[in-house]
């Protein structure tokens, strides 16, 4: 139904966690598997669009027609995303680490025998949804995702505000969503929220994907 649906767009999306270095052997990571944006992914190419792949560390296959830029951690992600621009709409399902060591230690941290363990301080990153919402070259549509275990809705409106993004695809990860195969979701806009049942990962790409081609698609008047 979406075949040529996205045909002349581009379409950036970030997918997976990133790693954030404490020394050569140790990171600060999550548990997202990245199957969601890479479906989306998938989706977007299989609509006819150019896509921009911006992946963390993953385990996945680069979907067939899509761009695949990988990186590690949230300073590299920001940078692959900016590079990419313009784009007609971004869609950030990645899971970005908030903090990150304030610096990364050059050689691996020992136990120095007092018991005491290494201090470990962070410093947060820069938000790469938040820096799209006020860049220069915002894309048109600018969609969020936000992973949540309460006050799902709630959060996903401040959010949009937060961040100027048009869209927030809330998701409850109080289950086992993260790695898992299928994803119930909530579309927070302005206009209000939808609802939609648990379907598999792919099934809400599609149905996400739809929605983005009915948002660029020029009106008819
Ligand atoms: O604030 P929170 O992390 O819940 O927001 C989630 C949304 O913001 C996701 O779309 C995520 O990709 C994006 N994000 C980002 N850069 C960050 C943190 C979150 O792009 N540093």
């Amino acid at each position: 139904e979406t075949n040529g649906a996205l045909k002349g767009r581009h379409i950036l999306i970030t997918a997976g966690p990133t790693h954030e270095p404490i020394d050569p052997v140790r990171y600060i990571a999550n548990r997202s598997s990245g199957k969601q944006g890479f479906a989306i992914a998938a989706a977007a190419a299989r609509a006819g669009a150019r896509v921009t792949l911006v992946a963390g560390p993953v385990h996945l296959p680069t979907p067939a027609g899509v761009d695949r830029v990988d990186v590690e951690t949230a300073r590299e992600m920001l940078a692959a995303v900016e590079a990419a621009l313009p784009a007609d709409a971004a869609i950030m399902v990645a899971a970005v680490a908030d903090w990150r060591t304030a610096d990364a230690a050059d050689q691996k941290l020992k136990k120095d025998g007092s018991g005491q363990p290494a201090p470990l301080a962070l410093v947060e990153n820069p938000d790469i949804l938040a820096t799209l919402g006020h860049h220069a070259q915002r894309p048109a549509l600018l969609v969020g995702f936000a992973a949540e275990t309460q006050k799902i809705a709630e959060h996903a409106q401040a959010k949009l505000a937060k961040k100027r993004a048009d869209w927030i695809v809330a998701n409850d990860v109080s289950g086992d969503v993260m790695g898992g195969d299928a994803n119930a979701v909530q579309i927070v806009t302005a206009a209000g929220i939808e609802s939609w049942p648990s379907l598999p990962k792919r099934e809400v790409a599609d149905k996400l994907i739809e929605k983005v081609a009915h948002a660029l698609s020029p009106r008819p008047d």
